[in-house]
């Protein structure tokens, strides 16, 4: 699968916030975003997904040469996008295992093999040193900052997308679990071939990964597209170097 987002224009409430960003990216790599607060990092992923309240003004998102912004979201998701929140939200009245298996078989679009759905989701809680009574509570309910992000990155694994967009997968976690979490999202990605979109402000995380590309994004657009020597440049001179162009 090829992602691509080309020259994308789009707003909230009237509010433009993404002002032309562009990224490509295809399954298999490991592309990161880096922006300050507010640059509409979040924002660009939720127009990638057609999130409601997300309008597209202009320019398009392609999925392997073919525009996606006429699909619903569950269209979306059933191509092989995935989106990890920032913030992942608490439903009440929805079981763990229930929502693992509604979205897996949303997407595969068959029926789950329950035997093996409970054996998956043993076997990779263990690998992402989630508590096991976290399986058998309501999604996200009562769950830490931390312990949300592990339960999203158990969602992606079991529903194996093509392309996978995180928001701050690591945001949140101790220095244990960041390592965890990478170390995870590097498996998957070795096991399923998928390209991962990481969003996230700092080093940590990166330095368990291996991205090929790095966007930097301010005002809705990106302002430099480089390689891992972006990262350092980032650390040591902060936005304010990217912005002067
Ligand atoms: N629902 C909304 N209504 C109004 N403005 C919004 C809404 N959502 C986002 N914005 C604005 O859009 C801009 C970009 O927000 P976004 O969440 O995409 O930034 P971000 O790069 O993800 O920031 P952070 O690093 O803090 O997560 C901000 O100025 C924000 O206030
Ligand atoms: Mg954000």
């Amino acid at each position: 699968m090829r992602l691509e987002i080309k020259d994308l224009y789009a707003s909230i409430d009237g509010k433009a916030i993404i002002n032309g960003a562009n990224l490509a990216m295809n399954e298999g790599e490991v592309h990161v975003i880096m922006g300050p607060n507010g640059s509409g990092k979040t924002t660009l992923a939720k127009a990638v997904f057609g999130y409601p309240g997300v309008k597209v003004t202009r320019g398009d998102v392609l999925v392997d040469g073919k525009s996606i912004l006429g699909l619903t979201t569950d269209k979306r998701a059933a191509l092989g996008l995935f989106l990890g929140f920032q913030h992942p939200v608490e439903i009440e009245g929805v079981g763990f295992v229930n929502f693992l298996r509604a979205s897996k078989e949303a997407v595969s679009q068959s029926q789950a093999n329950m035997k093996e759905l409970m054996k998956d989701i043993k076997s990779w809680s263990d690998e992402l040193k989630m508590d096991e009574s976290i399986i058998g509570r309501a999604l996200n309910k009562g769950l830490s900052g931390g312990e949300k992000k592990k339960a999203e990155i158990l969602q992606m694994v079991l529903q194996r997308p093509k392309i996978a967009m995180l928001d701050e997968p690591d945001s949140g976690l101790d220095i244990d679990a960041v390592k965890v979490v990478a170390e995870n999202i590097n498996k998957a990605a070795e096991q399923t071939g998928m390209g991962v979109l990481v969003i996230t402000h700092y080093n940590r995380i990166l330095s368990h990964m291996h991205p090929q590309r790095v966007h930097i994004m301010a005002d809705g657009r990106m302002v430099a597209d480089g390689g891992k020597e972006l990262i350092d440049k980032l650390e040591k001179e902060g936005y304010e170097s990217f912005n002067r162009r």
